[in-house]
């Protein structure tokens, strides 16, 4: 019996059966999308107009003349060109897998909601199934979602802040990425990314780990921490961590190294914040900290990306004051499904564990990469990373190669972003929905085709 309005609709068998005559036509065209091709002849000129006014309207150019169809299989995307392109970065660690029956199923549940965006003032049951998962798979007692990787860091540091008052700096790693909002572009280790804009917040670095000198880095990275406690003795709120630094290249940390600081800053009174934004997902359990062993030394944890949503996790102690934490929007409904499908399928569909689908297809790929690396010594290093986070450095890092290497293998029909500056790298952050080793291995001869291509230019 349904007592309610919404549980006679999610079980009208009417709607039941749209929804999988809906997902059937949905499959019986994107099972179309077999392999990569290129733009078609006839819908090549429209293309590039569109293209020329999208970056107009942008008022800056896209990395990419990149604009999806709206369909794809896996890790296959059709552009609106016709072209059909291998999706190796996936909206920089976004997609779990093109045109994903899990997610349009999630959809189409969402697109009869009575809401397109739920907030923080009204949500529905969607958003706090989703809560509740995330609070019960981090082991964190509280979680409250937002719209993007950057909010949710926001609302962390204001956590932090708000508890730690009046300490008001932060400590942050070398080469961090955190988000573009005025105060993480403070963060974020770039200087070009915070050009122009006011200083608001007061950060101090430190090394991150460097996995070629494990003792050293660890005691350079102590003593320089010491140094700063020392010259700014109570002054400290909070040290933001990324497990696998992505936009830095794809580079883990090490669980003693974390621990040796983690404790330290226990020690200090200063919280320890995990930006978990890229790493969501992607290492054998569903948040990186799980997989370093951290569970006892985090404080607040940020989520975003493969979740299809953001979310700020954190500890009793950092309940905020009423007033402090408040947004409109929490996410689409549509998002809100997605990430409760995205979240499931991680659990219980065998991505997760040393043996699970995430490390399976790492090792596939980067076995591949390092025939690659052993082939050209010289013009190709690698692979790096964790989990499926990975990258490795072609042409000695030089920025310009590595671009055009990107550009060139994104018109060869596979899509990879770069990551790092000295050395930039090629970064992949693959669908783990959509790909296959079939797919990897043929993604791999690509890779090593434009490699060669490349040096003969
Ligand atoms: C580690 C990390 N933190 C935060 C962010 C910011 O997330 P968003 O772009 O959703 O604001 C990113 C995005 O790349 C990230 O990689």
């Amino acid at each position: 019996m349904n007592d309610l309005v919404a549980d006679a609709l999610y079980n009208d068998p009417d709607f039941q059966n749209a929804a999988q005559k809906i997902l059937k036509t949905a499959a019986k065209h994107s099972e179309k999308i077999t392999k990569i091709s290129p733009p078609k002849a006839n819908l090549t000129q429209s293309y590039e107009e569109t293209l020329k006014t999208f970056n107009q309207y942008r008022g800056m150019d896209l990395f990419y003349p990149y604009l999806g169809s709206g369909a794809g299989n896996g890790a296959l995307v059709e552009l609106a060109d016709g072209s059909v392109k291998y999706d190796l970065i996936s909206g920089i660690g976004v997609h779990f897998g093109h045109s994903h029956p899990k997610l349009i199923a999630a959809s189409l549940d969402a697109a009869i909601e009575d809401i397109a965006m739920q907030g923080h003032l009204q949500q529905n049951r969607s958003s706090f199934e989703l809560t509740e998962l995330l609070v019960e798979s981090a082991r964190l007692p509280h979680c409250i979602l937002t719209t993007s990787g950057a909010m949710a860091n926001e609302n962390a540091l204001k956590l932090a802040f708000q508890k730690k008052a009046p300490a008001h700096r932060i400590l942050a790693f070398e080469k961090c990425f955190m988000g573009r909002t005025l105060a993480l572009a403070q963060i974020t280790d770039k200087a070009a990314f915070r050009e122009g804009l006011p200083h608001l917040i007061h950060v101090d670095y430190v090394p991150f780990y460097e996995w070629r000198d494990p003792a050293g880095s660890t005691k350079r990275t102590l003593a320089a921490l010491d140094t700063l406690l020392s010259r700014h003795p109570g002054k400290y709120a909070c040290m933001c961590f990324e497990m696998i630094q992505g936009e830095a290249g794809c580079n883990p940390g090490k669980k003693e190294f974390f621990i040796e600081i983690m404790r330290k800053l226990k020690e200090n009174g200063i919280a320890v914040i995990v930006d978990e934004v890229q790493t969501f997902g992607r290492t054998e359990n569903l948040f990186a900290f799980q997989s370093f062993g951290l569970q006892e030394y985090v404080d607040i944890v940020t989520v975003g990306k493969l979740l299809h949503l953001c979310a700020t996790l954190y500890t009793e102690e950092f309940r905020p004051k009423p007033g402090l934490i408040a947004q409109t929007y929490t996410a689409a409904s549509a998002s809100i499904h997605g990430a409760k499908a995205i979240v499931d399928s991680l659990l219980n569909d065998g991505y997760l564990g040393p043996l699970g689908k995430n490390m399976q297809l790492r090792k596939h790929f980067v076995d591949h990469l390092q025939k690659i690396a052993d082939k050209y010594p010289d013009n190709f290093e690698g692979p790096f990373g964790m989990g499926l986070m990975i990258a490795a450095t072609p042409f000695k890092g030089e920025r310009e190669k590595v671009l055009a290497y990107a550009k060139a293998l994104f018109k060869a029909g596979v899509i990879t972003f770069i990551a790092g500056t000295n050395p930039t790298r090629i970064r992949f952050l693959i669908p783990p929905g959509g790909i296959t080793t079939e797919a990897l291995d043929e993604v791999s001869t690509i890779l090593e085709e434009v490699l060669v291509a490349c040096l003969k230019k």
